[in-house]
């Protein structure tokens, strides 16, 4: 009993002690310059570019933490390091330690703030965050390593004509972009959108707009350069899905890449019922009327579309229809919908 009420004072006062050393470390001196990001940047998507530099030899190890979780860990040699971090949507704890041999030799945190239109309370930012942007200067502590100004290969718009010549003969590296360097990261998801994936990130952002590379809003203006063949279709439907019509296609569709199919910012059916929160329920189309039970929205397999999940889409176009309540098939009635499935 009192052998261990004395092994418990000895843990407590070392730990004491080690606290001690850390926090007197901490004070006395900052080796880590944050060049990016500043505290309170708010950012629209899952990927965060960080990069510090210190003197020579004041540390070994830089670990980053988000959320108290670590997501990157790299041993230092030189002056610089660069990361690339995913974060959530709402605020974000970024917590910077640099060790040396071993022990804290210095620490900086701050705040980034993922916004997301889909999701009410995380629209705006808190008060005090503000959108940076970091290429509204010139950064020449960073050009001894990138290339900063857009290149010969970021200056050739992306191709949408499938005839045109992709071959791998022709097709320059994705490396040969000069924004490569440094968004490496964001094609590493499962669903790349075709010109991010090629690299053709002018397609897009345009290097004359002011801020530099902001993009063209309403986001049709920027999608149908490249989708006038949807385009010339939708123009031609009687119904028109709220989102689509105000032309907010990134509101449903992640323009680099994402985890879902199409690029969706959510996986299908928690997109649709992001905006339609009474749909998740259950109760839909013959709510509890044939056998105690509602249509089934998702979790069993779409009979019309091998292979795939049913989902809401399988009922209702995204974009536009000729039918009204936007059903798949242009379905004229309702009963025309139920039979696509339901043969019998
Ligand atoms: C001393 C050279 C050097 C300087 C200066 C430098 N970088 Fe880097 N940076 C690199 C190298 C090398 C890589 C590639 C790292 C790798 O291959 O893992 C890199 C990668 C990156 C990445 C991507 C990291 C990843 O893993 O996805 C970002 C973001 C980045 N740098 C931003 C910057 C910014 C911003 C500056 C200026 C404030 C800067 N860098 C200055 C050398 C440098
Ligand atoms: C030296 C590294 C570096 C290079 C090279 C670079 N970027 Fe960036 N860029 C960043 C960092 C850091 C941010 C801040 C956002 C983030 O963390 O990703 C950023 C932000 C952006 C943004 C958001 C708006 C802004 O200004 O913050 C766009 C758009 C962008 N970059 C496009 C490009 C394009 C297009 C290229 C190639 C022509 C490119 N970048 C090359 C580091 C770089
Ligand atoms: C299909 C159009 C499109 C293409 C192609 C595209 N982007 Fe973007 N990008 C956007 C839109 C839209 C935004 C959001 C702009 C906003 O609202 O501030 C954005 C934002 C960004 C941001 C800011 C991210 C953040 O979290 O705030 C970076 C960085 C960026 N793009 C880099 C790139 C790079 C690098 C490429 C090439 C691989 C690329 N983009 C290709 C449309 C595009
Ligand atoms: C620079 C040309 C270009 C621009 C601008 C562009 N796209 Fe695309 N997009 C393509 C190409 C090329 C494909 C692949 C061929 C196809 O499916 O037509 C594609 C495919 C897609 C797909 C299907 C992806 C899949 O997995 O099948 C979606 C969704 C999409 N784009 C959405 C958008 C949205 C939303 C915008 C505006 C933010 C946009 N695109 C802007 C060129 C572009
Ligand atoms: C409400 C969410 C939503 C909005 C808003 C939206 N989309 Fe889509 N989009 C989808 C879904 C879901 C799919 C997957 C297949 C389907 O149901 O058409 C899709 C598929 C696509 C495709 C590939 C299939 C095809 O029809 O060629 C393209 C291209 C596309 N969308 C472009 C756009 C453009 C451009 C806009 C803006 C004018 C836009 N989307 C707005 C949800 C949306
Ligand atoms: C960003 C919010 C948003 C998202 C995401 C969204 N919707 Fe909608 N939806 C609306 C708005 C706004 C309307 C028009 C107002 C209304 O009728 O409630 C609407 C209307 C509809 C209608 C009714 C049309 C009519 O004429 O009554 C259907 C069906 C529909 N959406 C299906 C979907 C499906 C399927 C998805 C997922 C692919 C989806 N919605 C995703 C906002 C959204
Ligand atoms: C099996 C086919 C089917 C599926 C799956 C389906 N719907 Fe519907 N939806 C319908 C039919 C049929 C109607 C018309 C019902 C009516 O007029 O009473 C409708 C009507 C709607 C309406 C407009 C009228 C209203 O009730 O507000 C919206 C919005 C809607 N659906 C959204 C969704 C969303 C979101 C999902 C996925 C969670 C979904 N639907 C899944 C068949 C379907
Ligand atoms: C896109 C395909 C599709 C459409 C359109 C569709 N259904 Fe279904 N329906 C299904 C699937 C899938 C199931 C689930 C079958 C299973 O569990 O094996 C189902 C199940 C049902 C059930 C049985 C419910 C239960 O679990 O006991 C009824 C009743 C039904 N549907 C009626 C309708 C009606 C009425 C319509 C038209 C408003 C309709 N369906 C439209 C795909 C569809």
């Amino acid at each position: 009993m009192k052998k261990t009420f004395h092994i418990i004072v000895l843990i407590i006062a070392l730990c004491i002690n080690s606290k001690m050393i850390y926090a007197s470390q901490t004070v006395s001196q900052h080796i880590l310059t944050l060049h990016y990001p500043p505290d309170k940047t708010v950012m629209e998507y899952g990927l965060l570019g960080i990069s510090m530099s210190m003197p020579r030899d004041s540390a070994d190890l830089i670990i980053v933490m988000v959320n108290n979780e670590r997501k990157a860990g790299i041993a230092v040699s030189g002056m610089f390091a660069c990361f690339t971090v995913p974060i959530e949507i709402g605020v974000n704890k970024i917590e910077v330690t640099a060790e040396k041999k071993g022990r804290l030799a210095d620490t900086v945190s701050l705040m980034v703030f993922r916004r997301s239109e889909l999701i009410g309370e995380h629209k705006d930012p808190p008060p005090g965050f503000n959108r940076n942007y970091f290429h509204a200067e010139k950064h020449p502590e960073c050009s001894a390593c990138h290339r900063l100004e857009p290149g010969k290969y970021d200056k050739t718009p992306a191709e949408i004509d499938p005839s045109a010549d992709n071959s791998s003969e022709n097709a320059e590296p994705v490396s040969s972009s000069s924004c490569y360097s440094c968004h490496r990261k964001m094609t590493s998801y499962p669903f790349v959108h075709n010109p991010a994936a090629a690299w053709k990130c002018l397609g897009c952002h345009d290097p004359e707009a002011k801020p530099v590379y902001s993009v063209d809003k309403p986001d049709t203006k920027m999608c149908f350069q490249c989708h006038s063949r949807q385009k010339e279709i939708w123009d031609k439907k009687k119904y028109f899905h709220g989102p689509f019509i105000v032309g907010k296609c990134v509101i449903c569709h992640n323009p680099h890449a994402s985890e879902n199919t199409y690029e969706l910012v959510r996986p299908l059916w928690l997109l649709c019922i992001s905006c339609h929160s009474d749909k998740g329920s259950g109760r839909h189309i013959i709510g509890g009327y044939v056998n105690k039970k509602d249509h089934p929205t998702h979790g069993v397999p779409d009979p019309f579309n091998k292979g795939a999940e049913l989902s809401c889409a399988s009922c209702h176009a995204a974009h536009a229809s000729d039918s009204p309540k936007l059903w798949a098939f242009e379905a004229e009635n309702v009963f025309d919908l139920c039979r696509k499935c339901h043969a019998k």
